[in-house]
C-alpha cells in the first residue's frame, strides 16, 4: 500500500527550524540522566556517563549529547544578584561550567534541563520569565543542548485545552491518541499556534536563538496544545507523549502514537517518543531491540537512558547496531520509515497494544532499504516481508526484480539473494530487521 496522509498531516519539514553547523539536522544521539538516575544526580555519574560513551565506543558510532535532566540546582531560588539559576554545589562543585570543559575535553556537548514555567517538575527554580537570563547563562557555561519541560505553569499561563482537535471526519482517529481523552479537547477551527503552551515555548526559542552560541533545542511538551503543529518550528524535536517507562505496554503505545506522526520527521525537526529504556526494568532481549529498532527507523532522538557503567553486553550490542544507526543519520534522507502495513491490525488502526508492524525506509547510506518487521504478539509467530508489498522496492518489482540481496541486521549475516519474500518466527515483542539492497 502506499503512504497516503490525511491531509493535515501533509506539512513535513516545511517550516523546520534551521540551526547553524547542521546542529539538530539529524535526530539528536546522546545519553540523559533522568531515566538512570531521576533526581540522584551529580557531576561524578554525568562525567562516568561521557566517558563511558567514549570507552565503550558509542562516541565513535556518533552518540554526543551528555545531558543533565531535571534536578541540578539550588532549589530554594536563583542567585538574587544575577538572577541565574545556581548548580547546586554539592552535585556539582566546578558548576555546570567545570561539567562542561570536561565533556567537551572528550569532544562531546553537554545538554542541560529546564521547564516552561516557574518551577521544573521536581520543583527546582525554571525559565518561564527568565528566559534570556538563563539562555546567556547555559551558552556562557557552554551548554549544547536544552531539554524544555511543561512543568509550573501558573494558572494564568495554562491554556484553556490542553489536547487536540477531534478529526470532524472520523471521530475515532487521533493523529497522537491524546484526543481519546475529549473532556479538554479544543473546538474544531482552534489555532493552537495562539496557545499560551506555544507562546511559552517559542519565548525560549528566541532567546537561545539570540545567544552567541548554537544550543539544540528539545521540546518537552509532552504532546499537548498539537505541539506537532508548531513544534517544527519552534524547536529540534518535540515529545509528542507523556513519559515512557521500562514496560512493553508502555513502548508499545507511544510507537502506535507515533507512528502516525512520521510525515512530521525530517531533517532538523523530529516527534520525540521519548528516550530509551534499553537496559532498564525487567524489559526482554526481545523487547529491548524491538524499542531501540522502532526508535531509530522513526528518527526519535535516540537517547541512552541507562547507567553505562553497569550496562550488560547484550543491551550496549543493541544501541551499538551500525545498520539501525546509520539509517537514524542518513545525511541523504532526512525522512524515517513508515508503516507499509500494519500486519495485526487492519492498516490505519490506532492500536496502543498492537502498533503498526511492518515498516520500510530508503536509505542511501545503507544502498537500500531498511525493513522492520515487528511481532506485537504475546507468543512467538511468523512474519513475512513481501517484496511486492514494500513501497522503495515498487518499481524494481514492477520492473521484473523478483531477487533482492538481503542482510540481517543484528547478526549483520548476508542472507544472500532472497527471491520474492523473507519470513521469519519472532518471539513475543520481537523484531527482525533488514537491509534489502539491489535486485540479483
Ligand atoms: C518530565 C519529563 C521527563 C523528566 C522529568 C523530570 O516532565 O517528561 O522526561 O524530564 O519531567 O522531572
Amino acid at each position: 500500500m502506499r503512504w497516503i496522509l490525511p491531509s493535515f498531516l501533509l506539512l513535513a519539514g516545511a517550516d523546520a527550524l534551521l540551526r547553524p553547523d547542521g546542529v539538530g539536522r539529524a535526530p539528536a544521539l546522546g545519553w540523559n540522566s533522568w531515566n538512570a538516575y531521576n533526581c540522584e544526580i551529580d557531576a561524578d555519574k554525568i562525567l562516568t556517563a561521557a566517558n563511558e560513551v567514549v570507552n565503550l565506543g558509542l562516541k565513535s558510532l556518533g552518540y554526543e549529547y551528555i545531558n543533565i535532566d531535571d534536578c541540578w540546582s539550588v532549589k530554594s531560588g536563583r542567585d538574587p544578584t544575577t538572577q541565574r539559576i545556581i548548580p547546586d554545589p554539592d552535585k556539582f562543585p566546578d558548576g555546570i561550567s567545570g561539567v562542561a570543559d570536561q565533556v567537551h575535553a572528550l569532544g562531546l556537548k553537554l545538554g542541560i534541563y529546564s521547564s516552561a514555567g516557574t518551577t521544573t517538575c521536581a520543583g527546582y527554580p525554571a525559565s518561564l520569565g527568565y528566559e534570556n537570563i538563563d539562555a546567556e547563562a547555559f551558552a556562557e557555561w557552554g551548554v549544547d543542548y536544552l531539554k524544555y519541560d511543561n512543568c509550573g505553569v501558573p494558572t494564568n499561563l495554562t491554556d484553556e485545552y490542553t489536547y487536540c482537535v477531534p478529526d470532524s471526519t472520523d471521530g475515532s482517529f487521533f493523529p497522537n491518541g491524546t484526543c481519546v481523552n475529549l473532556t479538554d479537547a479544543a473546538p474544531a477551527g482552534y489555532n493552537w499556534a495562539t496557545s499560551t503552551t506555544a507562546k511559552r515555548y517559542k519565548r525560549m526559542r528566541n532567546a537561545l536563538e539570540s545567544v552567541n552560541r548554537t544550543i539544540l533545542y528539545s521540546l518537552c511538551d509532552w504532546g499537548q496544545a498539537d505541539v506537532n503543529d508548531w513544534g517544527n518550528a519552534t524547536g529540534n524535536s518535540w515529545r509528542m507523549s507523556g513519559d515512557i517507562t521500562p514496560y512493553w505496554s508502555r513502548i508499545a503505545e507511544i510507537a502506535n502514537e507515533n507512528s502516525f506522526l512520521m510525515n512530521y520527521a525530517n531533517y532538523y525537526g523530529y516527534p520525540d517518543p521519548d528516550m530509551l529504556e534499553v537496559g532498564n526494568g525487567n524489559l526482554t532481549l526481545a523487547e529491548n531491540r524491538a524499542h531501540f529498532a522502532l526508535w531509530a527507523a522513526m528518527k526519535a532522538p535516540l537517547i541512552i537512558g541507562t547507567p553505562l557503567d553497569t550496562i550488560d553486553t547484550s543491551h550496549l550490542t543493541i544501541l551499538s547496531n551500525t545498520y539501525l544507526l546509520t539509517f537514524h543519520q542518513d545525511p541523504a534522507v532526512g525522512r524515517p520509515a513508515y508503516p507499509y502495513k500494519w500486519g495485526y491490525n487492519a492498516d490505519w488502526t490506532f492500536d496502543p497494544v498492537h502498533p503498526a508492524e511492518y515498516w520500510s525506509g530508503p536509505s542511501p547510506a545503507l544502498n537500500g532499504t531498511l525493513v522492520v518487521m515487528l511481532n506485537t504478539q504475546d507468543t512467538t509467530q511468523t512474519r513475512t516481508a513481501y517484496w511486492k508489498e514494500i513501497p522503495e522496492l515498487e518499481d524494481a518489482y514492477a520492473a521484473g526484480s523478483r531477487g533482492f540481496r538481503v542482510r540481517d541486521a543484528w547478526s549483520g549475516n548476508d542472507l544472500g539473494c532472497v527471491r520474492n519474500k523473507y519470513g521469519v518466527r519472532l518471539g513475543a515483542h520481537d523484531v527482525a530487521v533488514l537491509v534489502v539492497g539491489g535486485s540479483c
